[in-house]
Protein backbone atom coordinates (compact mmCIF):
# COMPACT_ATOMS: atom_id res chain seq x y z
CA UNK A 1 0.00 0.00 0.00
CA UNK A 2 1.47 3.06 -0.62
CA UNK A 3 1.62 5.74 2.13
CA UNK A 4 -1.09 8.91 2.82
CA UNK A 5 0.55 11.91 1.66
CA UNK A 6 0.81 14.68 4.61
CA UNK A 7 1.88 18.41 3.37
CA UNK A 8 1.69 21.10 6.30
CA UNK A 9 3.60 24.84 6.47
CA UNK A 10 4.69 27.20 9.28
CA UNK A 11 4.91 30.41 9.19
CA UNK A 12 8.73 31.86 9.73
CA UNK A 13 7.10 34.89 11.89
CA UNK A 14 9.84 34.86 15.51
CA UNK A 15 13.24 33.83 16.30
CA UNK A 16 12.40 30.93 18.60
CA UNK A 17 9.70 28.62 18.40
CA UNK A 18 8.35 27.60 21.81
CA UNK A 19 7.20 24.74 23.97
CA UNK A 20 3.58 25.45 22.89
CA UNK A 21 4.66 24.92 19.22
CA UNK A 22 6.36 22.24 19.42
CA UNK A 23 3.82 20.47 21.70
CA UNK A 24 0.78 21.14 19.66
CA UNK A 25 2.48 20.88 15.82
CA UNK A 26 5.96 20.28 15.16
CA UNK A 27 5.30 16.95 17.40
CA UNK A 28 2.88 15.78 15.43
CA UNK A 29 5.04 16.35 12.02
CA UNK A 30 7.88 14.72 13.39
CA UNK A 31 5.67 11.55 14.44
CA UNK A 32 4.10 11.73 10.90
CA UNK A 33 7.22 10.86 8.89
CA UNK A 34 7.61 7.47 9.69
CA UNK A 35 4.56 6.21 8.29
CA UNK A 36 3.59 8.93 5.71
CA UNK A 37 5.01 10.90 2.92
CA UNK A 38 5.06 13.89 4.32
CA UNK A 39 5.57 17.52 3.00
CA UNK A 40 6.67 19.66 5.02
CA UNK A 41 7.27 23.59 4.26
CA UNK A 42 8.18 27.08 5.61
CA UNK A 43 5.45 29.41 4.16
CA UNK A 44 8.01 32.39 4.01
CA UNK A 45 5.84 33.58 1.00
CA UNK A 46 2.58 33.80 2.93
CA UNK A 47 5.10 35.80 5.72
CA UNK A 48 5.09 38.61 3.09
CA UNK A 49 1.38 39.72 4.22
CA UNK A 50 2.89 41.28 7.03
CA UNK A 51 5.79 44.32 6.39
CA UNK A 52 9.07 42.48 7.48
CA UNK A 53 13.04 44.11 7.97
CA UNK A 54 14.92 41.80 5.13
CA UNK A 55 17.39 41.18 7.92
CA UNK A 56 14.98 39.84 10.31
CA UNK A 57 13.31 37.84 7.50
CA UNK A 58 16.17 35.93 6.36
CA UNK A 59 17.23 34.82 9.72
CA UNK A 60 13.69 33.78 11.48
CA UNK A 61 13.21 32.12 8.13
CA UNK A 62 16.95 30.00 8.93
CA UNK A 63 16.25 29.79 12.58
CA UNK A 64 12.98 28.11 12.16
CA UNK A 65 14.54 25.62 9.83
CA UNK A 66 17.10 24.93 12.12
CA UNK A 67 14.67 24.40 14.60
CA UNK A 68 12.52 22.45 13.09
CA UNK A 69 15.34 20.57 12.09
CA UNK A 70 16.74 20.10 15.27
CA UNK A 71 13.50 18.93 16.72
CA UNK A 72 13.29 15.95 14.64
CA UNK A 73 12.07 16.53 11.30
CA UNK A 74 14.15 14.67 9.45
CA UNK A 75 15.51 15.53 5.48
CA UNK A 76 15.93 11.73 4.92
CA UNK A 77 12.21 11.25 6.26
CA UNK A 78 10.42 13.87 4.57
CA UNK A 79 10.71 16.27 1.92
CA UNK A 80 11.34 19.87 3.86
CA UNK A 81 11.65 22.91 2.02
CA UNK A 82 10.86 26.88 2.15
CA UNK A 83 7.65 27.81 -0.51
CA UNK A 84 9.60 30.72 -2.20
CA UNK A 85 12.11 28.03 -3.43
CA UNK A 86 9.34 25.91 -5.27
CA UNK A 87 8.01 28.78 -8.04
CA UNK A 88 5.08 26.26 -8.69
CA UNK A 89 3.19 27.34 -5.09
CA UNK A 90 2.78 30.84 -7.17
CA UNK A 91 1.97 29.63 -10.38
CA UNK A 92 -1.17 27.69 -9.18
CA UNK A 93 -1.51 30.13 -6.52
CA UNK A 94 -3.02 32.35 -9.65
CA UNK A 95 -5.03 29.40 -11.06
CA UNK A 96 -6.76 28.94 -7.49
CA UNK A 97 -7.35 33.13 -7.39
CA UNK A 98 -9.06 32.57 -10.62
CA UNK A 99 -11.49 29.76 -8.78
CA UNK A 100 -12.41 31.43 -5.81
CA UNK A 101 -15.14 34.35 -6.18
CA UNK A 102 -14.41 37.58 -4.27
CA UNK A 103 -17.44 36.81 -1.74
CA UNK A 104 -16.16 33.85 -0.51
CA UNK A 105 -12.93 35.10 -0.33
CA UNK A 106 -14.14 38.00 1.41
CA UNK A 107 -15.78 36.15 3.89
CA UNK A 108 -12.51 34.43 5.48
CA UNK A 109 -12.67 34.99 9.37
CA UNK A 110 -8.60 35.86 9.35
CA UNK A 111 -9.09 38.39 6.58
CA UNK A 112 -12.14 39.78 8.29
CA UNK A 113 -10.57 40.50 11.73
CA UNK A 114 -6.86 41.43 10.28
CA UNK A 115 -7.90 43.57 8.31
CA UNK A 116 -10.33 45.11 10.21
CA UNK A 117 -7.27 45.63 12.96
CA UNK A 118 -5.48 47.56 10.35
CA UNK A 119 -7.78 49.20 7.91
CA UNK A 120 -8.33 48.60 4.44
CA UNK A 121 -5.47 51.47 3.34
CA UNK A 122 -2.95 49.30 5.43
CA UNK A 123 -4.02 45.60 4.42
CA UNK A 124 -2.13 44.25 1.62
CA UNK A 125 -3.83 42.45 -1.65
CA UNK A 126 -1.81 39.59 -0.30
CA UNK A 127 -3.59 38.98 2.61
CA UNK A 128 -6.78 38.77 0.57
CA UNK A 129 -5.24 36.19 -1.47
CA UNK A 130 -3.65 34.32 1.32
CA UNK A 131 -6.51 31.54 1.29
CA UNK A 132 -5.58 30.70 -2.01
CA UNK A 133 -2.00 30.64 -1.50
CA UNK A 134 -2.00 27.98 1.06
CA UNK A 135 -4.80 26.04 -1.26
CA UNK A 136 -1.55 25.72 -3.33
CA UNK A 137 0.57 24.80 -1.59
CA UNK A 138 -1.55 21.50 -0.08
CA UNK A 139 -2.68 20.93 -3.48
CA UNK A 140 0.38 20.63 -5.40
CA UNK A 141 0.91 17.88 -3.88
CA UNK A 142 -2.44 16.11 -3.61
CA UNK A 143 -2.16 15.47 -0.19
CA UNK A 144 -4.27 13.67 1.59
CA UNK A 145 -4.18 15.08 5.23
CA UNK A 146 -3.09 18.11 6.12
CA UNK A 147 -2.21 18.61 9.98
CA UNK A 148 -3.18 22.40 10.96
CA UNK A 149 -4.64 23.92 14.18
CA UNK A 150 -7.88 24.75 15.38
CA UNK A 151 -7.29 28.40 13.64
CA UNK A 152 -6.70 26.81 10.08
CA UNK A 153 -9.60 25.20 9.56
CA UNK A 154 -11.69 27.56 7.49
CA UNK A 155 -8.20 27.77 5.12
CA UNK A 156 -8.62 24.13 4.82
CA UNK A 157 -12.42 24.42 3.90
CA UNK A 158 -11.71 26.51 1.27
CA UNK A 159 -9.04 24.29 -0.24
CA UNK A 160 -11.23 21.46 -0.14
CA UNK A 161 -13.86 23.63 -1.94
CA UNK A 162 -11.24 25.15 -4.42
CA UNK A 163 -10.29 21.96 -5.45
CA UNK A 164 -13.75 20.18 -5.54
CA UNK A 165 -14.61 23.24 -7.98
CA UNK A 166 -11.59 22.67 -10.14
CA UNK A 167 -11.69 18.83 -10.67
CA UNK A 168 -15.87 19.11 -11.26
CA UNK A 169 -14.91 21.99 -14.00
CA UNK A 170 -11.56 20.35 -15.60
CA UNK A 171 -11.54 16.85 -14.37
CA UNK A 172 -10.28 15.31 -11.52
CA UNK A 173 -7.03 17.12 -11.07
CA UNK A 174 -6.61 17.72 -7.41
CA UNK A 175 -6.69 14.65 -4.35
CA UNK A 176 -9.62 16.37 -2.12
CA UNK A 177 -7.24 17.24 1.33
CA UNK A 178 -8.51 15.90 4.64
CA UNK A 179 -7.61 18.21 7.37
CA UNK A 180 -5.99 16.63 10.83
CA UNK A 181 -7.24 19.40 12.89
CA UNK A 182 -4.28 18.73 15.76
CA UNK A 183 -6.60 18.87 19.20
CA UNK A 184 -3.77 19.44 21.52
CA UNK A 185 -3.92 16.31 23.62
CA UNK A 186 -1.54 18.35 25.99
CA UNK A 187 -2.45 21.34 25.86
CA UNK A 188 0.45 24.02 26.93
CA UNK A 189 -0.81 27.46 29.11
CA UNK A 190 1.39 30.32 29.95
CA UNK A 191 3.23 30.27 32.87
CA UNK A 192 2.31 33.69 33.90
CA UNK A 193 -1.45 33.78 32.85
CA UNK A 194 -1.89 29.45 33.04
CA UNK A 195 -6.01 29.99 31.48
CA UNK A 196 -4.45 31.28 28.24
CA UNK A 197 -2.87 29.46 25.61
CA UNK A 198 1.18 29.29 25.75
CA UNK A 199 1.14 31.45 22.63
CA UNK A 200 3.91 33.95 20.66
CA UNK A 201 1.29 37.09 21.04
CA UNK A 202 1.13 36.51 24.74
CA UNK A 203 1.38 40.15 26.52
CA UNK A 204 5.39 38.60 28.02
CA UNK A 205 7.77 36.94 27.46
CA UNK A 206 8.02 35.18 30.97
CA UNK A 207 4.75 32.91 30.06
CA UNK A 208 6.68 31.08 27.08
CA UNK A 209 9.28 28.64 26.97
CA UNK A 210 11.21 29.30 24.33
CA UNK A 211 13.38 26.86 22.60
CA UNK A 212 16.24 29.03 21.51
CA UNK A 213 16.49 30.57 25.18
CA UNK A 214 19.41 29.46 27.64
CA UNK A 215 18.69 26.81 29.99
CA UNK A 216 19.26 29.17 32.80
CA UNK A 217 16.25 31.47 31.17
CA UNK A 218 13.89 28.87 30.41
CA UNK A 219 15.00 27.67 34.46
CA UNK A 220 13.83 31.01 35.50
CA UNK A 221 10.69 30.92 34.03
CA UNK A 222 9.64 27.92 35.35
CA UNK A 223 10.45 28.96 38.68
CA UNK A 224 8.73 32.36 38.53
CA UNK A 225 5.83 30.81 37.42
CA UNK A 226 2.68 31.25 38.47
CA UNK A 227 1.26 28.93 40.92
CA UNK A 228 -1.82 28.66 43.18
CA UNK A 229 -2.46 28.78 46.77
CA UNK A 230 -2.64 25.63 48.56
CA UNK A 231 0.33 23.11 48.48
CA UNK A 232 -0.34 19.94 47.46
CA UNK A 233 0.79 18.93 43.71
CA UNK A 234 -2.32 17.82 42.29
CA UNK A 235 -4.23 18.16 38.84
CA UNK A 236 -6.84 20.14 38.76
CA UNK A 237 -7.18 22.58 35.99
CA UNK A 238 -9.96 24.55 37.87
CA UNK A 239 -8.69 25.37 40.83
CA UNK A 240 -4.86 24.66 40.55
CA UNK A 241 -4.09 26.02 36.70
CA UNK A 242 -0.72 27.11 37.02
CA UNK A 243 0.08 23.46 39.03
CA UNK A 244 -1.76 21.76 36.62
CA UNK A 245 -0.23 23.34 33.53
CA UNK A 246 3.33 22.26 35.03
CA UNK A 247 1.97 18.91 35.80
CA UNK A 248 1.15 18.67 32.00
CA UNK A 249 4.77 19.82 30.70
CA UNK A 250 6.57 17.84 33.18
CA UNK A 251 4.22 14.66 32.00
CA UNK A 252 4.64 15.70 28.36
CA UNK A 253 8.28 16.18 28.15
CA UNK A 254 9.34 13.48 30.56
CA UNK A 255 6.84 10.69 29.72
CA UNK A 256 5.52 9.68 33.17
CA UNK A 257 2.30 9.50 34.17
CA UNK A 258 0.56 13.16 36.00
CA UNK A 259 -0.17 10.88 39.00
CA UNK A 260 2.92 8.72 38.97
CA UNK A 261 4.49 12.92 39.49
CA UNK A 262 1.90 13.77 41.83
CA UNK A 263 3.08 10.94 44.13
CA UNK A 264 6.33 11.46 43.97
CA UNK A 265 6.00 15.17 45.10
CA UNK A 266 3.36 13.99 48.16
CA UNK A 267 4.19 15.75 50.94
CA UNK A 268 6.56 18.11 49.32
CA UNK A 269 5.93 22.04 48.41
CA UNK A 270 5.89 23.77 44.94
CA UNK A 271 9.32 24.74 45.30
CA UNK A 272 10.84 21.19 44.79
CA UNK A 273 8.35 20.57 42.34
CA UNK A 274 9.00 23.58 40.23
CA UNK A 275 12.57 22.76 40.93
CA UNK A 276 11.79 19.02 38.91
CA UNK A 277 9.88 20.53 35.96
CA UNK A 278 12.72 23.56 35.78
CA UNK A 279 15.54 20.52 35.15
CA UNK A 280 12.85 18.39 32.90
CA UNK A 281 12.33 21.27 30.49
CA UNK A 282 15.78 22.20 30.51
CA UNK A 283 16.98 18.81 29.90
CA UNK A 284 14.61 18.23 26.96
CA UNK A 285 15.30 21.42 24.90
CA UNK A 286 19.31 21.44 25.65
CA UNK A 287 20.04 18.84 23.00
CA UNK A 288 17.21 20.45 20.70
CA UNK A 289 18.55 24.19 20.97
CA UNK A 290 22.37 22.80 20.78
CA UNK A 291 21.59 20.93 17.54
CA UNK A 292 20.01 24.25 16.02
CA UNK A 293 22.80 26.32 17.21
CA UNK A 294 25.31 24.43 15.24
CA UNK A 295 23.14 24.56 12.30
CA UNK A 296 22.98 27.83 12.10
CA UNK A 297 26.81 27.92 12.57
CA UNK A 298 27.07 26.07 9.46
CA UNK A 299 24.81 27.84 6.84
CA UNK A 300 26.11 26.06 3.76
CA UNK A 301 24.58 22.50 4.99
CA UNK A 302 21.85 23.99 6.23
CA UNK A 303 20.95 25.40 2.67
CA UNK A 304 22.25 22.29 0.75
CA UNK A 305 19.63 20.70 3.02
CA UNK A 306 16.77 23.31 1.78
CA UNK A 307 17.87 23.03 -1.61
CA UNK A 308 17.97 19.35 -1.57
CA UNK A 309 14.02 19.25 0.13
CA UNK A 310 12.99 22.41 -2.94
CA UNK A 311 14.40 19.64 -5.78
CA UNK A 312 12.43 17.19 -4.55
CA UNK A 313 9.56 19.63 -3.90
CA UNK A 314 9.83 20.90 -7.40
CA UNK A 315 9.16 17.40 -9.44
CA UNK A 316 6.05 16.53 -7.29
CA UNK A 317 4.74 20.17 -7.81
CA UNK A 318 5.69 20.75 -11.37
CA UNK A 319 3.62 17.22 -12.50
CA UNK A 320 0.61 18.65 -11.06
CA UNK A 321 1.51 22.18 -12.07
CA UNK A 322 1.56 20.87 -15.62
CA UNK A 323 -1.76 18.46 -15.31
CA UNK A 324 -4.01 21.18 -14.15
CA UNK A 325 -2.60 23.88 -17.12
CA UNK A 326 -3.40 21.35 -19.38
CA UNK A 327 -6.59 20.77 -18.28
CA UNK A 328 -7.53 24.65 -18.33
CA UNK A 329 -6.60 24.25 -22.17
CA UNK A 330 -3.42 26.38 -21.57
CA UNK A 331 -0.81 25.71 -24.55
CA UNK A 332 1.17 22.86 -23.58
N1 LIG B 1 -1.42 29.44 7.27
C1 LIG B 1 -0.71 28.51 8.07
C2 LIG B 1 -0.53 29.09 9.49
O1 LIG B 1 -0.43 30.29 9.63
C3 LIG B 1 0.64 28.16 7.51
C4 LIG B 1 0.53 27.47 6.19
C5 LIG B 1 0.88 27.96 4.98
C6 LIG B 1 0.05 26.14 5.98
N2 LIG B 1 0.67 27.03 4.01
C7 LIG B 1 0.15 25.91 4.60
C8 LIG B 1 -0.45 25.16 6.84
C9 LIG B 1 -0.26 24.70 4.03
C10 LIG B 1 -0.86 23.96 6.28
C11 LIG B 1 -0.78 23.73 4.89
O2 LIG B 1 -0.44 28.35 10.43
Amino acid sequence: MTRKRVLSGIQATADSTHLGNYLGAVRHWVSFQDEHDAFYCIADLHTLTVETDPAVLRRRTLATAAQLLASGIDPDKCTFFLQSHVAQHNQLGWVMECMAGFGEASRMTQFKDKSQKSGSDRTVVGLFTYPMLMAADILLYQADLVPVGEDQRQHLEITRDLAERFNSRYGKTFQIPDGHIVKSGAKIYDLQNPTAKMSKSSSSVAGIVEIMDSPEVNAKKIKSAVTDTGREVKFDEKEKPGISNLLMIHSTLSGKSIETIEKDFEGKGYGDFKTEVAEVVVEFLRPVRQRALELLEDEASLLAILHDGAAKARIVADHTLQATYKNLGLVQ
